[in-house]
């Protein structure tokens, strides 16, 4: 596939997510990728292709003593470099194709191999410095093009039918929106019914959402965006990631990180937060995957500018 948005920074993996020593398959702009972390925290990455007959490395397993992943099929070592290594023996030419990585703390970047053309965000490092890190959620393949589900999160109207089970939603007020080239930010407040008991009981961290919720949602198009809110147990930054998979299929998921007013609130909310994010992102993939094909809209709700800036930025690329 052509490659869609190229020379953007993407976010492939969070180091939680790969374990150590365990081969990790990534797929980016219709090419897979068979990544690895060692135990001294250094990050490989191999085209998935075998260059011998074409297995998925990714189903292979690592070589602690030698850094290397093995292919599943027939054995053969290679190194984080796409080297050989046969009867003690390194290659000196690489025969796998390795994937140039930019790791910045927990985070692993990739261009993909194109010419960069906006620099990598600061942001996420700036609050993993700031916030304690709860985990990750949401994360899936949602069966739809990388500008649908980009857009969704710059539709400040969905909330009322995509979220609203969840979140009880009954009205939105963007009280702001600024915006320079690829970065943007919008302010909102939402007010919220009540919930009802069994919703609450079911999912404890609704009891931390206040009733106005006065949230800021700030944008680096198109790797990342990250919503800020305050709770009533202190303030939280959700890290959305989106990258393109297929044509027709993009991965997200989402760092999630607080600032918890006493520790003891941590163990008690984690598991709620990270499932209401799982829930937050099925509902969102529903709306993507069941809509019919494009049409151009006939009504127009408010607050659509911010999706329109965004688009706008897509098509311009
Ligand atoms: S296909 Fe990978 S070693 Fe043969
Ligand atoms: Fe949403």
């Amino acid at each position: 596939m052509t490659h869609i948005l190229p020379g953007a920074p993407w976010l492939i993996a969070h180091r939680s997510m790969l374990g150590v020593n365990q081969p990790h398959k990534v797929t980016l702009n219709g090419q897979d990728y068979a990544l690895w972390q060692n135990d001294r925290g250094e990050i490989f990455a191999l085209n998935n292709v075998c260059p011998h007959m074409q297995a998925p490395l990714s189903n292979g397993w690592i070589c602690k003593e030698r850094d290397t992943i093995t292919c599943p099929f027939h054995a053969l070592e290679f190194d984080g470099e796409g080297k050989l290594h046969r009867e003690g023996k390194r290659d000196t030419q690489p025969f796998a194709q390795p994937l140039k990585l930019t790791v910045i703390g927990d985070c692993i970047w990739t261009y993909d191999d194109c010419k960069p053309r906006t620099g990598i965000p600061d942001i996420v490092k700036q609050i993993a410095s700031e916030y304690d890190f709860v985990g990750i959620a949401g994360d899936k393949t949602i069966q739809g093009d990388f500008l649908s589900t980009w857009l969704i999160n710059s539709d400040f109207n969905h909330q009322n039918g995509t979220h609203r089970q969840l979140f009880q939603i009954v009205q939105n007020h963007m009280t702001e929106f600024v915006k320079d080239g690829y970065w943007y930010k919008v302010k909102q407040e939402s007010t919220r019914a009540n919930n009802s008991v069994r919703e609450l009981l079911s999912n404890p961290v609704l009891f931390a959402i206040p009733k106005i919720l006065k949230s800021t949602v700030e944008y680096f198009f198109p790797s990342v965006l990250i919503l800020y809110a305050e709770t009533g147990s202190g303030p939280f930054a959700q890290v959305v990631v989106q990258y393109p998979q297929q044509q027709n299929q993009t991965k997200i998921y989402e760092l999630i990180f607080a600032k918890f007013k006493s520790a003891w609130i941590k163990p008690l909310l984690r598991q709620s937060m990270l499932k209401a994010i799982d829930v937050v992102v099925e509902q969102d993939s529903t709306a993507i995957e069941t809509r019919y094909p494009y049409q151009p809209a006939k009504i127009r709700l408010p607050n659509e500018e911010v999706m329109m800036y965004a688009e706008k930025l897509y098509r311009e690329w």
